[in-house]
């Protein structure tokens, strides 16, 4: 039968299209976006629509205004749900109101333990939106098993959040490891999946309740959107997460689904890509006489290698580096790159740099930054696609040029 036999007053696309014996690439290019039956249309349309006709009061062909639901979001969610081995995709206005929105489902007195280096972000969001509702949060080592188990809270804790690898540090923090503690405690554990992507990283396979991604960065993968997800398989989680997605609002418009929709056709591609250029530079900055330390959880100095390995299929195209000298000299380094633009973000096709502590994370208070490690002359790449060797040039001219 021909998708064209389809029914085409049935809401379209598929919620269940997540074709999980298909492989990832296929996925990535397939799953929620079945062929529109009422025309053909291969690509998914952008429904450019705030509202839907009612065949009569109470009736509606599954969707009834956007906010609620819209055919190109629902094909973003079922893809991004399908390639993290979930059920349930919800899809947000940015990574940020992913993360508000699931926070919400707390409520006074709960407790959240929390990596300590968290997107800079995230910590403020932590900090200065729910700890002021009443929400706990206890910032720890997750890199150190006994220190997050020694953190719960019987009873309190509901929510343990793992970034890994972590923004700037790349620390990798064992996905399993911190299941079983919150299984233990009857607590959620949630997976910022956003540096590994699903093509890397499979939280959902090693216990995850949740995923959450910043689709601004590697699934958008083009720095032309800003958007977020949350998925999971547990159903009355998922419900709880629709509700809020339609109480709260913060839904994403369907041009910007339109282009992560484009943007995750190719993210295995990219993210090969990604990770070859990445390998490359660590192992060039490593052997650099003016680096102190290179943090990319691919090479055996990782101090996380192992969980690295364990975990992750490759290592994705993040890496940061300490520079031998002043704050002041980390600058010129950043200023006298010309492949590598100067700039937040992360995860599109364009390489960037940035100084974490000046930019992404000056939101993290001084001293906390320093406790965890993140120092002045931290440098942050994000390794786009472009030809190797110009990236290794570019580098290579910047030391000559900042010292
Ligand atoms: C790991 C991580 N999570 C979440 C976010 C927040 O996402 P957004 O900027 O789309 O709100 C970011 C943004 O940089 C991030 O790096």
């Amino acid at each position: 039968m021909s998708v064209l036999d389809d029914d085409p007053t049935a809401p379209w696309p598929p919620r269940d299209h997540l074709i999980p014996d298909r492989a990832f690439g296929t996925r990535a290019i397939h799953a929620g976006q079945p062929p529109e039956p009422r025309t053909g249309a291969v690509m998914v349309p952008i429904y450019q629509t705030s509202t839907y006709v009612q065949p009569a009061v109470g009736e509606h062909l599954g969707y009834e205004y956007s906010r609620t639901g819209n055919p190109t979001r629902a094909a973003l969610e079922t893809c991004l749900a399908s390639l993290e081995g979930a059920t349930y995709g919800a899809c947000f206005s940015s990574g940020s109101a992913a993360t508000a929105t699931l926070l919400h489902s707390l409520r006074p007195g709960d407790h959240v333990i929390s990596s300590d280096d968290v997107y800079g972000g995230t910590y403020r969001q932590f900090n200065t939106v729910f700890a002021p509702m009443g929400i706990e949060f206890t910032f720890v080592n997750m890199t150190n098993v006994d220190e997050v188990r020694a953190a719960v809270r019987p009873g309190t804790t509901k929510l343990l959040w793992v970034e890994t690898p972590t923004n700037p540090l790349l620390k990798c923090v064992d996905i399993a490891a911190m299941c079983d503690i919150a299984r233990a405690a009857s607590a959620m554990c949630v997976v910022d999946n956003t540096f590994a992507t699903p093509y890397f990283q499979q939280p959902m396979a090693l216990g995850a309740t949740a995923v959450v991604h910043s689709t601004t960065k590697y699934v958008g993968g083009h720095s032309d959107v800003v958007g977020g997800a949350v998925v999971t398989s547990d159903e009355a989680l998922a419900n709880e997460i629709f509700r809020l997605q339609n109480g709260i609002g913060a839904t994403p418009g369907p041009q910007d689904c339109f282009l992560q929709l484009r943007g995750l056709k190719t993210l295995h591609l990219r993210m090969q890509a990604h990770e070859a250029n990445a390998t490359a530079l660590a192992e060039f900055l490593s052997e650099h006489a003016e680096v102190d330390k290179v943090l990319y959880p691919g090479l055996d100095s990782h101090p996380q290698h192992a969980v690295a390995a364990k975990q992750m299929s490759g290592f994705g195209g993040m890496v940061s580096f300490e520079l031998k000298g002043d704050l002041a000299r980390a600058e010129r380094f950043v200023a006298s790159c010309k492949v590598f633009s100067l700039a937040e973000s992360l995860g599109g096709v364009e390489s960037l740099i940035e100084l974490p502590a000046a930019m992404t994370h000056a939101s993290v208070p001084p001293d906390v930054r320093k406790a965890i490690g993140i120092a002045d002359g931290l440098v942050r790449l994000s390794v786009g696609v472009e030809d190797l060797t110009d990236l290794r040039d570019d580098l290579a001219e910047a030391f000559e040029a900042s010292r």
